[in-house]
């Protein structure tokens, strides 16, 4: 949510920011601006809507730029998305410019604060107001120490912030301070960087300095020092990033979402390895809590937000399952409001596959203060969530651009299975033949998604036969259903078009009046095999909606010959245990909500209104 880049060294500042920008813009894409430090003088432009209005503008009235720079990409929260609102901000005597993830809380006594000492407001943002307060600081110190003035300003901000700031005092400088969200800084030979991600520079290095929170750091060309706001060294994490700037690339594909989805069989290739041996032996030490700890735990809570709530749903299904373990799962924005029981005795899983999401993190850092163990599920090495949570499994999805989730998902749904299967292991309980028979059938899951990968072209006829529909209805029991929920959201994010899913047993208890001549009713059907009573219910629910009008699109096991004659249409997936199931019969939603976004010419990497990561609650 907001992308920020900052550079210093010998290239054109300004083109490594925005070519940073453009890696980073499925951070949000409400606006975009640049500030650069031009023979002493400050130079900034801003743009609402895309990169390319600005990169436009910046073509119409070149800027030059042969200091520092620093860029942002706008996800808005205070303020409608234009031009004035676009970041950078500077202060009245243009002195400092400032860009800004993040939510200032109290921005508004500050703002009335400096308004009383003459500061001209132009914008309704809470980012303007630390430019401004910037200025002041500097002033009053007199030094032109804007590391200083970042220390000495920020202990005044109360809220979520990454602020990266240049400043006229010194052009070769870019000062940052963080604070809940995201700042990580690439180290180069003679030019340093920063950004919300390493994909704003991994093109120029991928050695990276992880930033703690409460921290500044003043980036120059030669150095890069990092300390706390009361001016003392901190330490920091330096790491490897391990993949290049290619897989952040669209690879020959128009869109990334597109290959992100037929990246799914390597990524969840890539999360199993090294964790399921062929003999079956599960190998997740790298997770920090040992067998000792698992075996203490009397509940598990998992929580997430949006697609990663989802997973969290079929991994209930799963855990209970296999470790007869209670196992609740809750919306991260709800969790903290509503007084959980938690205590020493409680695992809670944390699922987000960019580490930063708010709802998420503030939940962790509840769960942390009640005494539970947190364990996170995460996409983003070195995030702020798993750098908080007591251990931490990562998916190895590579790099997802597409805002909307797909490969992660897969690979969230792995590791929620290997979670399921250690704990089940290290429990020693009673399902050891079935816990034996599904993790071999999980090590063979990244063939079953190559399958399904192979066979979607019906799906994405029949997503373009349905761009007129206004409403999609989505059917599913058991772990059908959160595929079911799955299924919607990735509509409604990426086609705009109204879609709700139900458990298909609910039906009768109020949606069925939904169902009308030729309404659209996609059904995900659970395999026939060991559970065919809730197969047969699930025929009943899709003859039901059939008897009443409408189109039935039926997601079912290669074989299952029982839903055909109630199917319009039949979309056959690969046989696998129900509890590993939504692995497999996810890629048809994707694919489906995908092909309907593009019938309706709609970008579907960077959808309305949304953005990658979301660090505001
Ligand atoms: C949907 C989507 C979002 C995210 C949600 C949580 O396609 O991507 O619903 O799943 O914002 O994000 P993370 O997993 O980063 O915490």
């Amino acid at each position: 949510m907001c992308g920020i880049v900052g550079y210093v060294g010998p290239q054109p500042a300004l083109e490594v920011v925005v070519d940073g920008l453009a890696r980073l813009e499925y951070r949000g894409y409400d606006s975009a601006g640049v500030a650069v430090l031009d023979n002493g003088t400050l130079r900034t432009e801003k743009r609402a809507g895309k990169l390319a209005n600005l990169r436009q503008a910046l073509e119409d009235h070149p800027i030059g730029g042969e200091g520092a720079g620093i860029g942002h990409t706008r996800w808005a929260t205070h303020g409608a998305p234009n031009d004035v609102n676009a970041h950078p901000h500077v202060d009245n005597d243009r002195r400092v410019a400032v860009v800004h993830n993040g939510i200032i809380e109290n921005f508004s006594a500050l703002r009335s604060e400096l308004e009383e000492q003459g500061c001209k407001f132009l914008s309704e943002t809470d980012t303007e107001i630390a430019s401004h307060l910037l200025n002041k600081v500097l002033e009053e110190r007199g030094d032109g120490d804007l590391a200083g003035a970042m220390r000495q300003a920020c202990k005044r901000l109360e809220g979520a912030f990454t602020l990266v700031a240049v400043s006229v005092d010194d052009p070769e400088l870019v000062v940052a301070a963080r604070r809940n969200s995201p700042l990580v800084v690439g180290r180069g030979q003679g030019e340093n960087f920063l950004a919300s991600d390493v994909a704003a520079f991994i093109a120029h290095t991928r050695d990276a300095v992880e930033l703690g929170q409460d921290q500044v750091v003043e980036l120059r060309a030669d150095s890069v020092t990092v300390t706390d706001y009361d001016g003392n060294p901190a330490e920091v994490n330096e790491y490897h990033v391990d993949w290049d700037a290619s897989a952040a690339e669209k690879g020959g594909y128009e869109y990334f979402m597109l290959k992100e989805i037929v990246e799914q069989p390597r990524a969840v290739a890539d999360t199993l390895l090294g964790r399921v041996t062929t003999d079956g032996e599960l190998h997740l030490d790298e997770m920090r809590l040992t067998p000792a700890e698992l075996r203490t735990v009397e509940k598990i809570v998992i929580i997430a937000c949006g697609t990663s709530y989802h997973a969290g749903l079929i991994a209930k299904y799963a855990i209970e399952h296999w470790c007869r373990v209670p196992c609740e799962v809750e919306v991260a924005s709800e969790f903290r409001y509503r007084d959980p029981i938690l205590d020493q005795q409680t695992l809670v899983i944390a699922i987000s596959q960019s580490g930063e999401s708010m709802d998420t993190l503030m939940a962790v850092r509840y769960a942390r203060e009640q005494r539970a163990k947190v364990l996170a599920i995460c996409n983003v090495n070195g995030s702020t969530i798993p750098r908080e949570s007591d251990g931490v499994l990562y998916t190895h999805a590579g790099p997802e651009v597409g805002v909307a989730a797909t490969k992660t998902f897969l690979t969230q749904l792995a590791a929620c299975y290997l979670i399921g299967l250690y704990l089940a292991q290290v429990r020693g309980l009673k399902y050891g033949d079935e816990i034996n028979a599904v993790i071999a059938q999980l090590a063979t899951m990244p063939d079953q998604v190559e399958q399904v990968l192979e066979t979607v072209e019906p799906v994405k006829q029949l997503a373009h036969s349905l761009a007129d529909a206004s409403t999609v209805l989505f059917l599913g029991r058991h772990v059908g259903y959160p595929v079911a929920l799955e299924g919607a959201l990735k509509l409604k994010e990426l086609a705009y078009m109204h879609a709700e899913a139900f458990a298909a047993g609910e039906l009768k208890h109020g949606p069925i009046a939904l169902i009308e001549e030729g309404l659209p009713v996609v059904v995900v059907v659970p395999s026939p095999e060991g559970r065919s009573v809730l197969h047969d219910k699930i025929v009943s629910n899709i003859q039901e909606v059939r008897a009443r009008g409408a189109r039935t699109i039926v997601i079912a096991e290669k074989g299952d010959e029982a839903v055909r004659p109630y199917s319009d249409v039949l979309i056959e997936i690969p046989a696998v245990p129900t509890l590993l199931q939504p692995i497999v019969s996810t890629i048809p939603m994707q694919v489906f909500a995908c092909e309907l976004a593009l019938a309706k010419g709609n970008d579907v990497d960077q959808p309305r209104n949304l953005a990658k990561s979301v660090t505001v609650e």
